[in-house]
């Protein structure tokens, strides 16, 4: 009896790895419901982004700095509806000092073709703005040292529609009360500081490389942000 039990036990903590549910098991979930604004730039859009930009080039004691080459602050049309949030820069971005210019760009840039949509029809950041090492998840610590910096950004680019590629930027925005299988394919209407915008989540590119056979969802989840422009007239 007590031996069948140990193995239902074993058999649930494989299930979790497999989902890659471990904030499942975390004792302390994170909902984020606070977004405060810094709400501190002025002038033009530009200058804002300008000023953001430079208040992050001053962030002191920050690991991710130290061992990064360059920021990587967005690429995109800054007049865009439309904002994706990746996770963190990897090798090709630290070089290029933009986002999503490597594989994982290149699958984006195919997705985002296949909504007839391109890198100037959308803005592009990310959770944290400096390469990890080793291209590791950023720190919950470090999500939290940038975050209100994106929401800055948000604030700034004042999206109708925020796509959240992955699970950091999930947790990052949302919490980490719900995974990304679960938590993508579906509308939350979210106010980010002062601005009302709809949240999706889909999966992360470089995740749709290491599992092809999820590619299915995230077409879904595009199709889903093809109507909803249609329906926002964006
Ligand atoms: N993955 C990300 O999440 N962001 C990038 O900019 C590149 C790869």
């Amino acid at each position: 009896m007590k031996k069948d039990l140990n193995q239902k036990l074993i058999a649930l903590i494989e299930y979790y790895n497999l989902m890659n549910a471990n904030y499942l098991l975390s004792n302390s979930p994170i909902k984020r419901n606070i977004y405060n604004s810094q709400n501190i730039f002025t002038g033009s859009k530009t200058e804002k982004l300008d000023k953001l930009k430079k208040k992050i080039q001053s962030i002191k004691n920050c690991e991710l700095k130290k061992s990064a080459k360059n920021l990587v602050f967005s690429d995109g049309n800054i007049n865009s509806k439309i904002m994706l949030i990746g996770e963190g820069p990897g090798a090709n971005e630290d070089i290029e000092g933009k986002p999503f210019v490597g594989r994982a760009g290149k699958l984006l840039n195919k997705m985002l073709e296949s909504i007839k949509l391109n890198r100037e029809k959308v803005y592009i950041s990310n959770v944290v703005n400096y390469r990890p090492p080793e291209n590791r998840k950023p720190t919950e610590e470090e999500m939290q040292r940038y975050l209100p910096y994106l929401i800055s950004h948000i604030e700034i680019i004042k999206p109708k529609i925020l796509v959240l590629l992955g699970s950091t930027a999930l947790n990052a925005l949302i919490g980490n009360e719900i995974v990304i299988s679960k938590a993508r394919g579906r509308w939350i209407q979210k106010k980010i500081a002062s601005i009302e915008v709809w949240v999706i989540a889909t999966f992360h590119p470089a995740f749709l490389m290491r599992q092809p056979d999820q590619k299915k969802f995230a077409w879904i989840d595009l199709k889903m942000i093809r109507e909803k422009s249609k329906t926002l007239k964006l």
